[in-house]
């Protein structure tokens, strides 16, 4: 036990600090009465529809972001994969949420961002929701739905409004919210009275009003410069803290299966814990392994192991 009796009950005194948590981690590491954990970094350059690298019941966390069923964006990618139509294109992805499932322990969490999709039919726009069809095969493969956070883009289009000045009633209400799905496997974790790393990892009040709500208000990721970084679509970090926060421990492990930009990785790294990802886009490779680097070195920390696979596996 890393932690001293002591330690935990002055710990408790403390809590209502804003700043308790890495306060108390950071003192404890100075004081080196808490190991550093000994995290490690694998990235799987190839398709998660198979994550043959990754035992049954091993990870806590996946936090993630697909590519999107009917934007624009991500024809071409489902296009090489066989997926011509809305169905096909989710039927793709349930095979990497079962391979979510199977790796996942029991009580653990699966938190996916999606947004829904808006496209011409019929002499108009239709939505294609997204957020539904993903609920629907994660509940059919066995995942838990727990309550969803919609995250509040910015506006970034001065003239986002889709209608012709202010006549009714053919306009569009605007799509400024993406949904972070979440979903649970099996009943919650349960773990010994006191755990010290679990109260090492907890977040402050002010954190949890914040993070525990519906509605998330955070800005879009700084887009780079490369038009591939861009293409990407990634999603800004605060989203993965706050997540990787919410619902794991430091030392645990989480899964991102579609690693795109790195950001899920780079935050498991700053936040101890362990990260496993796959892209299936091998030109990301220099963009992850730059934002991992970025990170202070630790020398308790493994460094970044790549696998190689063919895309077609
Ligand atoms: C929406 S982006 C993820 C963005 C990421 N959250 C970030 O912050 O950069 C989806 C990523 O999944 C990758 N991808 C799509 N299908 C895949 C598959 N079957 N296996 C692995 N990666 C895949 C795409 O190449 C793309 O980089």
């Amino acid at each position: 036990m890393p932690y001293s009796e002591q330690e935990l009950v002055s710990s408790k005194t403390k809590r209502t600090a804003a700043t308790y948590p890495a306060r108390l981690l950071a003192e404890m590491l100075e004081r080196k009465t808490f190991e550093t954990p000994t995290t490690r970094h694998h990235l799987i350059v190839g398709n998660s529809r198979k994550m043959s690298e990754v035992a049954d019941n091993s990870v806590q966390l996946v936090v993630t972001s697909p590519p999107y069923p009917m934007i624009e964006l991500w024809d071409d990618l489902f296009q090489q994969q066989g997926c011509q139509s809305f169905s096909e294109m989710h039927n793709l992805l349930a095979e990497v949420w079962k391979e979510c499932h199977r790796v996942l322990v029991d009580g653990g969490i699966a938190c996916i961002n999606i947004g829904d999709a808006l496209r011409k039919d019929n002499g108009g726009l239709r939505l294609f929701p997204n957020h539904s069809r993903i609920t629907e095969h994660c509940e059919n493969i066995g995942f838990t739905s727990l309550p969803f956070i919609l995250w509040k883009k910015p506006t970034t289009r001065p003239n986002a409004f889709l209608g012709s000045g202010f006549l009714p009633p053919n306009a569009y209400v605007t799509q400024d919210c993406e949904f972070i799905l979440i979903f649970r496997k099996g009943p919650p974790r349960s773990f010994p009275p006191k755990d010290f790393t679990r109260y090492a990892s907890q977040y402050t009040k002010a954190e949890r009003d914040a993070w525990f709500t519906q509605i998330w208000n955070v800005p879009g990721a700084r887009q780079e410069t490369s038009a591939l970084e861009r293409r990407n679509a990634a999603f800004p970090e605060e989203i993965s803290r706050r997540l990787i926060r919410m619902f794991s421990i430091i030392g645990e492990t989480v899964v991102d299966p579609f690693l795109g930009t790195g950001t899920t990785m780079k935050v498991a790294k700053e936040l101890y814990r362990s990260s496993v990802g796959y892209e299936i886009d091998s030109r990301l490779v220099p963009t992850i392994t730059e934002r991992l680097e970025s990170l202070p070195t630790n020398d308790d920390t493994a460094s970044l192991k790549i696998t190689r696979r063919d895309p077609l596996l």
